[in-house]
Parts: C-alpha cells; sequence; structure tokens
C-alpha cells in the first residue's frame, strides 16, 4: 500500500525536470496525477511515460500565469479524480545569469509571473478542495534566494517572495488542514546541466562548498515532496534544503 494512495495531486512545470520527478515520486506512492506544463511536446512525452506505467494521469497544456488554467486543472482534478489533495508549484521562468543593472522590467516580470504569480493563482484555485479534507501544499524555492547567486536577483527576488507567502498562508490555512512548505533544491535537472554546461569551474567550486560531494537527483526530490504530502506530515510554513548540503542558512 502506497502511503499515497487514493489522493489527487496537481504538479505545475512537470514536463521535464524536477516537476517530472516529483510527480512520478508521488504516482509511485499511489497518488492520481494532473501534470501542467507550458510546453506541449514536454507535456505529451512526461504524459505518455508515467501512462506506459499504468498511471493515471490527467494532462493540461498551459501556463501557470493564467489564473483560467489553475481553475481549469483544479476542475479536470475534481471530475476525474473527485478530489485534490496535494499541489506542487513548480513552474517557473529560467534565465541565464544576467548582472542585475541590467535586468530589466520585463526580466523581472517573467520571473515573479511564471514563479510568484503561478503559485499565487493555483493555490487559490485549488483552497476551496483542499480545505475539504486537509491537504499539503508544496512550493519551490532555491539557494539562489536563501543563500544569494551572482546574475539572478530577480530570480532570487521572486523565490523568496515564495517563501514568504508560504509562511504567511501557512498559518492562515492551519486551521483547514492544509501545510504548506517550500523546497529548496540543487538537483540535476535540464535546466541545470544547461546552467553548468560552458561552466566547468563554476561546477567544480560548487561541489568542493557540497557536504555531500553532489547535488541531488530527481528521485532525491521526489522522496522529500512524497515525504511533505503525506497526511501523516506534520510539517508547515518550512523551507528544506535539498542539495546535498550546498547552503546551509
Ligand atoms: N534544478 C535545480 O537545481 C533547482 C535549483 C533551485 C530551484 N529550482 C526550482 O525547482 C523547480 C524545477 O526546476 P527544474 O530545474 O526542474 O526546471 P526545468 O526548467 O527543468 O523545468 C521547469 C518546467 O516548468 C515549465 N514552465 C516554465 N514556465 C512555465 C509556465 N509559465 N507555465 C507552465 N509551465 C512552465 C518549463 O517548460 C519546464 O518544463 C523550479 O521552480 C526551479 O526554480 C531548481
Amino acid at each position: 500500500m502506497g502511503k499515497l494512495d487514493g489522493l489527487t495531486a496537481i504538479v505545475t512545470g512537470s514536463g521535464q525536470g524536477l516537476g517530472f520527478a516529483m510527480a512520478g515520486a508521488l504516482a509511485d506512492a499511489g497518488a492520481r496525477l494532473v501534470l501542467v506544463e507550458l510546453r506541449e511536446e514536454r507535456l505529451k512525452s512526461a504524459a505518455g511515460t508515467l501512462r506506459d506505467k499504468g498511471i493515471e494521469v490527467v494532462a493540461i497544456a498551459g501556463d501557470v500565469r493564467d489564473r483560467a488554467v489553475a481553475d481549469d486543472a483544479v476542475a479536470q482534478a475534481l471530475d476525474t479524480f473527485g478530489r485534490l489533495d496535494i499541489l506542487i508549484n513548480c513552474a517557473q521562468w529560467l534565465a541565464m545569469p544576467v548582472p542585475f543593472i541590467e535586468q530589466d522590467k520585463a526580466h523581472f516580470a517573467n520571473m515573479l509571473d511564471s514563479g510568484l504569480y503561478g503559485t499565487v493563482n493555483f493555490m487559490q484555485a485549488a483552497f476551496p478542495p483542499l480545505k475539504e479534507r486537509g491537504g499539503s501544499v508544496i512550493n519551490m524555492g532555491s539557494g539562489a534566494g536563501t543563500g544569494g547567486n551572482l546574475g539572478q536577483a530577480a530570480y532570487g527576488a521572486a523565490k523568496e517572495a515564495i517563501r514568504g507567502l508560504t509562511r504567511t498562508v501557512a498559518k492562515e490555512w492551519g486551521a483547514d488542514g492544509i501545510r504548506i512548505n517550500v523546497i529548496c533544491p540543487a538537483a540535476m535537472s535540464p535546466s541545470l546541466i544547461g546552467w553548468f554546461e560552458d561552466k566547468p569551474d563554476e561546477l567544480a567550486a560548487a561541489l568542493e562548498l557540497n557536504a555531500m560531494g553532489r547535488f541531488a537527483e530527481g528521485t532525491d526530490i521526489g522522496s522529500l515532496a512524497v515525504f511533505l504530502a503525506s497526511p501523516d506530515c506534520f510539517i508547515t510554513g518550512q523551507t528544506l534544503h535539498c542539495d546535498g548540503g550546498q547552503v546551509m542558512p
């Protein structure tokens, strides 16, 4: 019997990387899935891989910046599976490092709209069904926010805004049995591999400072997501760094 048997989860940004890894881990623990992803080809491939394993999946191509997409995802979760228990807000526009002084309003808007407002959209849309039985929301932060990182001012600001949102709403929704936490990963994903592709020295320097000598794998993030999503978890309002000891705030 899985820890999440009979539960339903929405996972945004689940076409690849950590969203896909967390979706797979939740499904292995028994959850039914609603995947939301901006890029249709990624969504198709991710949903196909999971369905080939016998997992029940609703796949929605859409942009988390649009509240109507969040409402549709919640409606489809209820229509198809009859309930919603878990929400993972993983979607985030990403960009290569740019000095803060060169980051214009459009750059900030892309970071905040996809990360912060995408998370807001899905949390607000999911609140009515989550409060029926209680549930778990997992948001994504970053060491770029908690520890700072060169060239990631807007990204770090968006991720720290998500952490502030998480702590505040965790207090508001605790009485409804809804727990909300943040995972700050440093974990292998296509985006992280792309980030370090032409920076081997930076990668070596980062790993030198890493207590475990490696970044997390998608499976490590998936295990943490299952733990936080489980009804027997009593943690809320917290940030968990899953990065091999990269950032120790
Ligand atoms: N990989 C890491 O080490 C790391 C470190 C710190 C934080 N994070 C955070 O973890 C999460 C996942 O990271 P990842 O490395 O797997 O990223 P990724 O880029 O590999 O995957 C993110 C997915 O989200 C989708 N997406 C982007 N904008 C979207 C939108 N507006 N609507 C719907 N989908 C959208 C992308 O198409 C992509 O498939 C992100 O929130 C990221 O900021 C990752």
